[in-house]
């Protein structure tokens, strides 16, 4: 999850349904923040790396959001060079955006809106040639049941969906119900389970498929934690 993926067929600022709301906050890297008064999505910045690299320590992160071998071992954890790097990579995704590529690879750190302290990651794994959006999420250890991802992904999917994405979707492990009841709350639907879909230490694991339609999503919308 939270990866940079291929860039394709570039979106015009023209062809967008929104304006984006950009402005430089540095010669590198561009800002796009989203709130809801109680989260703050906004992108990585170089002094999050040291964030970064501690929450990937978590086993939970690195189960279900790091990168793992065929075999389902994880790769060992991040040193800060390791989270720059990554950070990097997310800041070219970025500039890619607003050059008028899809956002595809981009990521948004999730943030407290009254303390800006950092808590999250969300970000877009992929933007098909058919606008199909797949996005991904972790929260740091400390930072869990409070509601800080589902107002997350609520963000994100309106995001998604402003700038013309016809369906966005998530997978999650079978066994992370926490992710499952996430995805719910934040108004995706479950369509299916895809069977031995994954791999962990060895055995195989089934992964469950959520999605949405921008005007289904609209209609029943979100249940947004209180
Ligand atoms: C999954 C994760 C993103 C949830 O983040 P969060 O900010 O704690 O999520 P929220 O607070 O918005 O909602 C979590 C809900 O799941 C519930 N929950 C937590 N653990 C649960 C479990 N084992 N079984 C069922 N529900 C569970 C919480 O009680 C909460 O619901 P509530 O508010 O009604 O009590 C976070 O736990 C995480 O990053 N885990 C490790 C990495 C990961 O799983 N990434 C997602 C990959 S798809």
């Amino acid at each position: 999850m939270c990866q940079s993926g291929d860039l394709r067929r570039p979106i015009s600022n023209s062809e967008r349904k929104v304006p984006i709301d950009v402005r430089e906050a540095d010669a590198d890297i561009p800002v796009v923040s989203l709130s809801d008064g109680v989260v703050t999505l906004r992108p990585w910045s170089k002094a999050d790396a040291g964030f970064m690299a501690e929450a990937f320590v978590d086993p939970s992160i690195r189960r279900y959001n790091g990168p793992h071998d065929r075999l389902g071992r994880p790769a060992p954890p991040l040193s800060i060079e390791d989270a720059e790097a990554i950070i990097d990579e997310f800041a070219s995704s970025w500039r890619a955006f607003i050059a008028a590529a899809p956002p595809s690879g981009v990521a948004f750190a999730i943030t407290d809106a009254t303390s800006g302290g950092l808590v999250g990651c969300c970000g877009v794994d992929d933007w098909s040639p058919a606008d199909v959006a797949q996005f991904g999420y972790w929260i740091g250890p400390g930072a869990r049941g409070r509601g800080y991802a589902t107002r997350a992904v609520v963000l994100l999917t309106r995001w998604l969906f402003e700038l013309g994405a016809a369906r966005a979707f998530l997978t999650v492990e079978a066994d992370n119900e926490a992710s499952a009841v996430v995805a719910r709350r934040a108004g995706f639907v479950h369509e299916g389970t895809m069977r031995a879909h994954s791999v962990w230490q060895g055995e195989r694991i089934d992964v469950m498929w959520f999605a949405a339609l921008p005007l289904e999503w609209a209609m029943r919308g979100p249940h947004e934690p209180a």
